[in-house]
């Protein structure tokens, strides 16, 4: 299965990072871009490696991407699970013989539970209620979240809130954005490079793209203007 089919505009991440890079591992921003993309990406990863409990562990990944942490978690000896929407996704992960949901998060069944649900830039595409609300009934007792993932300065400010509402703690947060905010540059650059390969060869139109660009150039002002931040938080449920 190709990653020029995932859905948009994943396909257009994807593209672009094989385009500029020949090959790509991960969907998300890197720590450290000065170190090339790919290591910054795998930084990312290895920093959230750091916060799970031993091994064994069950642990649910929201939104898996190529498969990369999920092989990771796996070949490290956790209980891994992946959840997506995306069938093509499924596909594209299918040697990895991981053990994957097509589904999403929100409208999960609820008779299995985790110790860990990880949202590595995939939380930003569930509104915080309903992923909170959702977490709390798929944690097993003093289950965690773990988020890395861009958000409002404002949602930053009520999650504390939200977050006891919904029955969680937050055990730590850290304000990751001058590490990781590069990589959205970088990600304009290389989709402004590759527009022409990236409009013949994923069949997007012209509009599509530069709406995208849009989006993107405003997100990177509000990493400048301090209306976004790239943060970690872990959450654990109150008993
Ligand atoms: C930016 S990618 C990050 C992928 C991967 N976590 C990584 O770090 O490379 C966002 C991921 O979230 C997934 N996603 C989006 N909405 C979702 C939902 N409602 N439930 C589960 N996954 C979702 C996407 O399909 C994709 O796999």
């Amino acid at each position: 299965m190709q990653y020029t089919k995932f859905s948009f505009p994943l396909n257009v991440y994807a593209h672009a990072l094989c385009l500029e890079e020949g090959h790509f591992h991960y969907l998300h921003y890197g720590f450290n871009l000065q170190q090339g993309i790919h290591q910054a990406q795998q930084n990312s990863t290895d920093f959230v490696m750091t916060k799970l409990p031993p091994v064994p562990a069950d642990i649910l990944e929201v939104g898996i991407g190529v498969g990369t942490t999920g092989s990771q978690l796996d070949n490290a000896g956790y209980n891994y699970t992946g959840v997506v929407p995306d069938p093509v996704q499924i596909a594209y992960c299918q040697d990895k013989k991981l053990h994957l949901i097509e589904n999403r998060f929100e409208l999960m069944p609820q008779e299995v539970q985790y110790d860990v649900i990880l949202f590595q830039e995939s939380a930003q595409y569930i509104p915080t209620h309903t992923l909170l609300q959702k977490a709390n009934a798929l944690l097993k007792p003093n289950g965690q979240i773990l988020i890395l993932d861009e958000v409002t300065t404002e949602l930053i400010e009520k999650l504390e809130q939200l977050a006891n509402q919904f029955g969680f703690d937050i055990l730590a947060q850290q304000d990751f954005t001058e590490a990781a905010a590069p990589s959205l540059g970088y990600l304009i650059e290389i989709i402004y490079k590759h527009r022409r390969a990236l409009l013949q060869e994923l069949q997007i139109s012209n509009l599509q793209l530069s709406k995208l660009l849009y989006q993107l150039e405003i997100r990177n002002q509000g990493y400048q203007d301090k209306t976004f931040s790239y943060m970690f938080f872990q959450l654990s449920k109150q008993p």
